[in-house]
């Protein structure tokens, strides 16, 4: 029987809750090598003492915990690393991954920590973390509408920093504030304005990068294919991103935003079945997600059912949002009551689910307000989905006890991008992104937590007939290690999860891995492999 729990809400949660883990301490010869090998070689100027912690270091244990996002990796089984650096100056970063290379230690590289499988601090194999939240700087161009960001800002720090210099510019990326600028951008990075200028990487002009050598690079020095291949394709097979240069977009002062929910019982079937149809075909001044999930009936009593939240952010004003919903989404019946007029950065808030009045200095907190247990899972949706197909997934959800969906339309820009053009794939030929979420509080113990992975995994397969086949594509932001893994870094793993999340570029980016990191240091569960 599966509805004796209940999932709980995850996005609401982007705003830490320490939850005390025990440590044990491990001390070994490699350790200490590296340990000795970053102390010959740091420079007296930017001494590396002061930013590395050891297990047994009293600091070790809230710096690790600081960036953790999911508290299934915050548990006594949890691997732990040998080391943490937290760099402070960019020859910390090379130092560091000239000293891991030379001692023959994995390197995990960690900004905003938000790793759904939290592979940016975790490995099964001995392991160092190269932590990049000291390295936050943003420098703001509004003349030339750009601005160099380092790895380990976050998203809200640079919205924020954005919009207190022009209430006409924004950056396209994620809706979650505490999101890192290193790992978010490099997965591709979508967000509220993707239908009109596409991912984070589709608007990065240059970056810097420390190589597997431990040269510091950019642009011009790293070449057309590896800065091809860090936009989409995931850096740390790479190397480290120091910093990006984005380039802002203009948006009007005024935008519109709105949440319209409808239950079953509401007519919630009628409205998802005409948003499918239009979604992605919509005004490109407007993205409207679909959120679906389980929930109690209107009076006490009353059998659980579904409801279906309409969320929106417009480049506009309301009038002209109701004309357009009016020709194009009338069964949403959206009225002048529903919108609500904000700048850009409140907006933000708004979809954050902040409440009405928070000032927008919350965005500079670099940590949410609360951490759960979570797992995630992606797929993409090419064609209709009949009614009696959405019933079918209603009677699914009701039955399964709590999987959550959210539906974020594509079109717009983003079918006007080739599928070349970044290794992020999943362009033109997609109505729409489903994310499927679980998220629980209560314990973290292997009964509970395989009670969740299994309703999320019956549930993703019972979508199996919706969605892209041969491969079923899936999103590198919403990293999946159910999608397949690679202990060796062997090309013939690398390919099962490589043509998931990036279809036909993966042979393009296996060239570039082999190109610039044929030892294949920077590797992961789900890197990309070099060339057989
Ligand atoms: C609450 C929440 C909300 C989210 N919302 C969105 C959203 O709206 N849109 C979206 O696209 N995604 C979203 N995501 C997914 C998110 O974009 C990814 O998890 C992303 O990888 C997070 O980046 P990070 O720097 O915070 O994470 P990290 O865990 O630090 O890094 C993620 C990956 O990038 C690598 N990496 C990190 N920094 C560097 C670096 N400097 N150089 C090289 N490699 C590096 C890591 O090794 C790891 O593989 C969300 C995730 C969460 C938990
Ligand atoms: C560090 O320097 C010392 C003294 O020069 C040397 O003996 C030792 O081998 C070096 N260690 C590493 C790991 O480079
Ligand atoms: C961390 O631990 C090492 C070795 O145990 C010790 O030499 C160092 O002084 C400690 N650093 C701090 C900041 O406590
Ligand atoms: C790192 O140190 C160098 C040399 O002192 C300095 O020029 C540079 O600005 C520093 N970088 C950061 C990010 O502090
Ligand atoms: C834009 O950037 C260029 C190069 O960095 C600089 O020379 C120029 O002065 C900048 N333009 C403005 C308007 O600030
Ligand atoms: C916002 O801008 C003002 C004026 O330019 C500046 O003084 C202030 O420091 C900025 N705030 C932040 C948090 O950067
Ligand atoms: C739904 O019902 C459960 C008990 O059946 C109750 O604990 C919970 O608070 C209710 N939730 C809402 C949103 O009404
Ligand atoms: C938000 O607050 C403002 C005033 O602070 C108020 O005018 C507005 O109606 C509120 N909006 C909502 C949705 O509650």
């Amino acid at each position: 029987m599966r509805a004796s729990r209940s999932s709980t809400t995850i996005f609401s949660l982007c705003s830490v809750l320490l939850i005390s883990f025990s440590l044990e301490a491990s001390s070994s010869s490699i350790q200490d090598n590296f340990v000795q090998c970053l102390t010959n070689h740091s420079y007296p100027s930017h001494p590396i003492s002061e930013v590395i912690s050891l297990p047994n270091n009293a600091s070790f244990k809230s710096v690790l915990q600081s960036k953790v996002r999911n508290l299934r990796f915050m548990t006594p089984s949890t691997p732990k690393p040998l080391v943490i650096v937290a760099a402070k100056n960019e020859s910390h970063v090379q130092h560091t991954v000239l000293c891991a290379k030379s001692v023959g230690l994995e390197i995990r590289i960690r900004s905003g920590g938000h790793d759904f499988e939290g592979v940016s601090y975790v490995s099964r194999k001995p392991f160092i973390v190269l932590d990049m939240f000291n390295l936050r700087s943003i420098d703001i161009d509004i003349a030339n509408e750009t601005a160099w960001v380092q790895s380990g800002a976050t998203l809200g720090e640079i919205y924020y920093g954005i919009a207190n210099k022009s209430k006409n510019h924004a950056f396209p990326g994620g809706v979650c504030p505490t999101l890192g600028a290193g790992g978010h951008f490099t997965g591709g990075g979508y967000g509220n304005l993707m239908r009109k200028f596409g991912l984070s990487v589709d608007n990065i002009v240059d970056a810097k990068i420390v190589d597997a050598k431990g040269t510091i690079i950019d642009r011009e020095s790293m070449g057309e294919d590896l800065f091809w291949a860090i936009r989409g394709g995931g850096a740390s097979s790479f190397g480290v991103i120091l910093s990006w240069k984005i380039k802002l977009v203009k948006i009007p002062s005024t935008v519109t935003v709105f949440r319209v929910e409808r239950t079953l019982e509401q007519g919630a079937t009628d409205i998802v079945l005409q948003w499918k149809k239009v979604a992605d075909k919509l005004h490109e001044d407007l993205f409207v997600r679909l959120v679906i999930q389980l929930v109690n009936g209107s009076k006490e009593g009353d059998e659980k059912t579904i409801k279906a939240s309409f969320i929106a952010l417009f480049l506009g004003q309301s009038k002209s949002l109701l004309n357009l919903l009016k020709q194009s989404f009338p069964k949403l019946g959206l009225q002048r009551k529903d919108c609500i007029e904000m700048s850009w950065v409140e907006s933000i808030l708004y979809w954050a689910d902040f409440p009405n009045g928070t000032a927008p200095e919350v965005l500079l907190n670099k940590n949410p307000n609360e951490i759960i247990f979570f797992k995630l899972k992606s797929d993409y949706v090419k064609e209709i989905i009949p009614r009696d197909g959405l019933e079918a997934i209603w009677k699914k959800m009701i039955e399964g006890g709590g999987v959550r969906m959210q539906w974020n339309p594509y079109g717009g820009k983003m079918s006007e991008i080739l599928e070349s053009e970044t290794p992020f794939p999943h362009r033109k030929g997609n109505a729409f992104k489903i994310q499927y979420s679980v998220g629980w509080r209560e314990d973290g113990s292997k009964t509970t937590t395989n009670w969740y992975l299994d309703l999320i995994k019956e549930f993703h397969k019972s979508m199996t007939l919706f969605v892209s086949k041969d491969p079923r594509e899936a999103f590198l932001n919403y990293r999946d290690l159910d999608i397949g893994t690679s202990s060796t870094g062997k090309y013939k793993e690398g390919r099962v999860y490589g043509t998931k999340y990036f279809k036909g570029n993966f042979d393009r980016l296996v060239k570039v891995k082999t190109m610039v990191d044929p030892d294949n240091f920077f590797r992961n569960e789900q890197s990309i492999p070099t060339s057989p």
